[in-house]
């Protein structure tokens, strides 16, 4: 696709681009070749959504995102007031385009080690870390309806050791998770769930899974090598408040099988229930009791928490 058209859609769907704290013109956002995000996938990242316009738990979202950065070694050169500020900032650009005062965004905040010399040495840096801030209608990631559901296949490529590139880290590096999706997309599935070496399940792509079973609630736990999801956190609370027994259990692909519901978790999915994984059809094919309970509760967790919050437009 040529860059122009890129410019027309990206501004027609009212996109905000912050590049290093200056909001700039699409056509103007643009990346050194000597970035090393671009060089080595040298990066971390963050994606948050908003509800009723205002961010969903953007500090917890920053606490990770320094997490990540400590995991490889990488020194941010903003605190995650900065970060905030910023991002608080530019969903504000975003909203105060005509009509686009109370639409839901997609904020994806992207810190590269910086750029320099080709060579993996930090002295070859000749830029403290950079980053970008990116906002788009929420609109422009479409998921399956929690009434439709979506059908997984069980990845035969590994999730990353844990020792080999620590799942924890949201680097810019996602072939491990893009490939694993490449190959369902092309058997026609939606996506993909990958298994760790020692064959227990781990996470899918861009999410965390969970299953259900008599009644019981299980996960894998963070230590198998997964990303500590954010949403995952939110239903394994509210598991507790609803009196639903959950555990962080390890456990092989079969559990998922047979279990009586299968749902993922995400930041931009929520809650998604699982109705077919390879060949497998889960429960009756349609949401189980217990995710649609899940859902509820979630949905009105996220409203009783953004009823209290302050919308973005009056603050900073
Ligand atoms: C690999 C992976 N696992 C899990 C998740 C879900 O995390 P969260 O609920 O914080 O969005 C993501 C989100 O992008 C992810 O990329």
């Amino acid at each position: 696709m040529p860059n122009s058209h890129l410019k027309l859609s990206a501004n027609q769907r009212g996109t905000i681009i912050n590049l290093n704290g200056q909001i700039i013109p699409i056509d103007e956002a643009k990346v050194s070749v000597f970035d090393r995000s671009f060089l080595f996938g040298d990066s971390v990242y963050e994606v948050i959504r908003t509800y009723h316009a205002q961010p969903f738990r953007l500090k917890e979202h920053l606490v990770r995102l320094e997490k990540s950065a400590k995991i490889c070694q990488m020194k941010l050169s903003q605190t995650s007031q900065e970060y905030e500020r910023e991002v608080i900032r530019s969903i504000q650009t975003y909203q105060a385009q005509p009509g686009r005062q109370k639409e839901d965004v997609y904020v994806r905040l992207i810190v590269s080690r910086g750029a320099g010399k080709i060579g993996f040495g930090l002295k070859n840096l000749e830029t403290p870390t950079l980053y970008s801030i990116i906002v788009e209608p929420i609109s422009m990631f479409p998921n399956k309806s929690f009434q439709e559901g979506t059908r997984l296949q069980i990845s035969d490529r590994m999730r990353n050791p844990p020792l080999a590139l620590d799942p924890a880290m949201k680097s810019g590096n996602y072939l491990n998770s893009l490939l694993a999706f490449l190959t369902a997309a092309e058997a026609s599935f939606d996506d993909a769930v990958l298994l760790d070496s020692q064959g227990f399940v781990s996470e899918g792509t861009t999410f965390n899974i969970f299953y259900v079973n008599r009644g019981i609630v299980a996960t894998p736990p963070n230590d198998v090598g997964i990303l500590d999801g954010i949403t995952r956190r939110l239903i394994i609370d509210v598991c507790i408040k609803l009196g639903i027994p959950c555990r962080e259990v390890r456990f092989p692909k079969e559990y998922l099988y047979t279990a009586d519901e299968v749902f993922i978790s995400g930041s931009v999915k929520e809650i998604i229930p699982v109705t077919q994984l390879d060949q497998k059809k889960i429960g009756n094919g349609k949401p189980g009791p217990i995710t649609t309970r899940l859902k509820q509760a979630f949905d009105a967790q996220i409203e009783s928490e953004m009823i209290g919050s302050t919308n973005v437009a009056h603050r900073v």
